[in-house]
């Protein structure tokens, strides 16, 4: 199956206008996952506008990752409407929702250890015709443009994401920093629409960082993916974001900006669980990524 997405990376454009007359790129409507007893996504309802890059922060438990995963089709809601540009997608299978271009990256990255970091780009699935038996007998040629296709993107990804040199590396020799780059590379083979990265920052170091930071936004500005980013790192979260959602047992406490939700005592509570301490870090505006992970 063709996705309908081509392997050059020429920006689409979206008029201001037409961006204003669009339904967001992805609503929820009272979202509810249970696990048995427990209740890890409660009645939760948000949007996300698209073009954006949008922070959703909380503490542990708070059902960020579990929201990640029924949008992205790898869990069924209990109950509650998801809509992706303002068709109900609830329940749609992760292959389809990757079809429609929506495209999730890992807490723990997902990465091949044994193929080379160029092969696990390649693995990536993209209506490879090859798949056809039919296809290969009827038109071997068109099989070899389209793995040549596939390679060169596959070559410009880890040119983007400063790779090149660790192409013929083993997934697993990389570091942890370089592994969330990798998940971000095989993000980006699929030309989503929608991008959700859980938690990419962590265990990256400041330097790496600070690049990954600056990916995301090229990305965004000059790709036109719209992000939605799960993190514990508030600065990053800061850096990347005009509005965050805070999640706390399951369902949203609050958004806005990251200054006024960083200072907003309910989410001070939130993280900290009240009493004496949360009192103090509301007073000393202490930095509320410093509670978790
Ligand atoms: N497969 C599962 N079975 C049972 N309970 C689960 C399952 N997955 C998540 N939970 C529970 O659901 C709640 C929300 O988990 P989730 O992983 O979504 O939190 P999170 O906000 O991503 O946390 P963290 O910041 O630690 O990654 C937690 O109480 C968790 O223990
Ligand atoms: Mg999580």
């Amino acid at each position: 199956m063709d996705t309908g997405r081509n392997h050059s990376w020429a920006p689409a454009s979206v008029s201001q206008a037409d961006a204003e007359r669009a339904p967001p790129i992805l609503e929820v409507h009272d979202l509810t996952c249970r696990f048995g007893g427990v209740v890890a996504v409660n009645r939760c309802s948000f949007s996300i506008e698209r073009g954006r890059i949008t922070g959703v922060i909380g503490p542990n438990g708070a059902g960020k990752t579990t929201i990640f995963r029924m949008v992205a089709g790898a869990l069924a809601p209990s109950s509650g409407r998801i809509l992706f540009e303002g068709e109900d997608i609830t329940g749609v299978p992760t292959h389809e929702m990757f079809h429609r271009g929506i495209v999730r990256t890992f807490q723990i990255p997902h990465e091949f250890g044994r193929l080379t970091t160029l092969e696990n780009l390649m693995t990536v699935p993209s209506g490879q015709p090859g798949e056809n038996l039919w296809r290969v007998w009827a038109s071997p040629g068109r099989i070899r443009n389209h793995e040549a296709g596939v390679r060169e993107k596959a070559e410009r990804t880890l040119e983007f994401l400063n790779l090149s040199g660790l192409r013929d590396e083993l997934a697993m020799n990389l570091s942890g920093g370089q592994k969330k780059l990798l998940e971000l590379g095989r993000a980006m083979m699929t030309e989503p629409r929608l991008a959700l990265l859980d938690e990419p920052g962590a265990g990256v170091n400041p330097t790496l960082l600070a690049s990954l930071a600056e990916m995301i936004r090229t990305l965004n500005r000059e790709r036109n993916y719209t992000f939605v980013i799960i993190e514990h790192d508030m600065d990053l979260i800061a850096s990347l974001c005009d509005r965050v959602i805070v999640l706390a047992e399951g369902a949203v406490l609050t958004e806005g900006t990251m200054d006024k939700v960083r200072e907003d005592p309910r989410v001070i509570e939130a993280y900290l669980g009240g009493g004496d301490e949360a009192d103090e870090a509301v007073e000393s505006k202490a930095s509320i990524g410093s509670a978790s992970e």
